[in-house]
């Protein structure tokens, strides 16, 4: 099986690579500049992996797997794991901020299936790895732009896994919760303000929350790749097919939101069917 992976130069992604080689797969393991990171790059190869340069949000990345696939040959296993998290209120979030997000975490992964699914489809096999978030299950206050780009991997992603499902093509959507990578790192949200007006509000303490939790993070990144390559590799024969919850988070997070849909379900019964032309008519 031959894997690709976008965003290894640290977190999951590194951690991908690395146990999908030790499972005596092969990995082409990607990052948008291989030369910041030429231990990681040495490493995976010293595996029999290889490493190459990709920026999901680069206008050739469409040539760039064309070459990809050219070079190495055909794609069994995508997995979508570049991506990056930012925060603030919306009324201060700025649009380009916002497009920038959608870019890497939802069009990024959006182009490279488009890519990777006419091969994928001829060979009739493949498996397409989406990492969304727990943020899926509870999008917090503070952080309506990453869960938006989130769940809008997650709609496409469980479309697919329907359209793609007659030509062989597994579809899964990997949803951890907080793990201990460079994630909310300090470098990359030092930048958030909290403004005035929404001192004190949930967006505030959702904001603290996250980022005073950076090196405490209960989830393990290796534990969450290993499961990963563990599912696409042996696919259980259990109801865990399309979304896999990876950290007690996840699932406490994907609990309450099944009581929450089971009790709306009840409220809005008698409501929802109002709106239906009576039988009769
Ligand atoms: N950590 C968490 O708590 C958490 C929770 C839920 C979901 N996730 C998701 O898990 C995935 C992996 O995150 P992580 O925790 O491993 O964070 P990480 O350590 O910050 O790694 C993110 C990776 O994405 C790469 N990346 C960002 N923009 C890119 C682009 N345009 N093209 C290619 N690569 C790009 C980064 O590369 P550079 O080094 O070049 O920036 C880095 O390699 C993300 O999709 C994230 O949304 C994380």
């Amino acid at each position: 099986m031959q894997w690709l992976i976008t965003g290894c130069s640290s977190g999951l992604g590194l951690y991908l690579a690395r146990r999908i080689l030790s499972a005596g797969h092969k990995c082409i393991a990607t990052s948008r500049n291989p030369g910041t990171t030429p231990d990681y790059v040495a490493e995976i190869e010293r595996l029999g992996g290889i490493w190459l340069p990709l920026d999901v949000s680069s206008n050739n990345l469409e040539k760039a797997i064309q070459a990809i696939t050219e070079n190495y040959g055909f794609i069994d296993v995508l997995v979508n794991n570049a991506g990056f998290g930012d925060g603030g209120p919306l009324e201060t979030y700025s649009l380009e901020a916002g497009r920038a997000m959608m870019e890497t975490n939802f069009f990024g992964p959006l182009r490279l299936m488009k890519a990777l699914i006419p091969s994928m489809r001829e060979r009739k096999q493949g498996v397409i790895v989406n990492v969304s978030s727990a943020a899926f299950w509870a999008p917090h206050a503070g952080v309506g732009v990453y869960s938006a780009s989130k769940f809008a991997l997650e709609g496409l992603s469980e479309s697919l896994s329907t359209e793609l499902a007659p030509f062989g093509i597994r579809v899964i959507i990997a949803e951890p919760g907080e793990m201990r990578t460079k994630f909310v790192q300090a470098d990359k949200v030092s930048h958030l303000t909290i403004p005035e007006a929404y001192k004190g509000t949930p967006a505030e303490a959702v904001l603290n929350f996250i980022t005073q939790r950076d090196g405490r993070q209960d989830i393990d990144p290796a534990r969450v790749a290993e499961a990963i390559v563990q599912h696409v590799a042996h696919p259980p024969n259990s109801d865990l097919t399309l979304r896999l919850p990876l950290g007690t988070e996840s699932l406490t997070f994907l609990t309450a939101r099944a009581e929450n849909l089971s009790k709306l379900v009840d409220a809005s019964a008698s409501f929802a069917k109002s709106c239906d032309f009576p039988k009769d008519e």
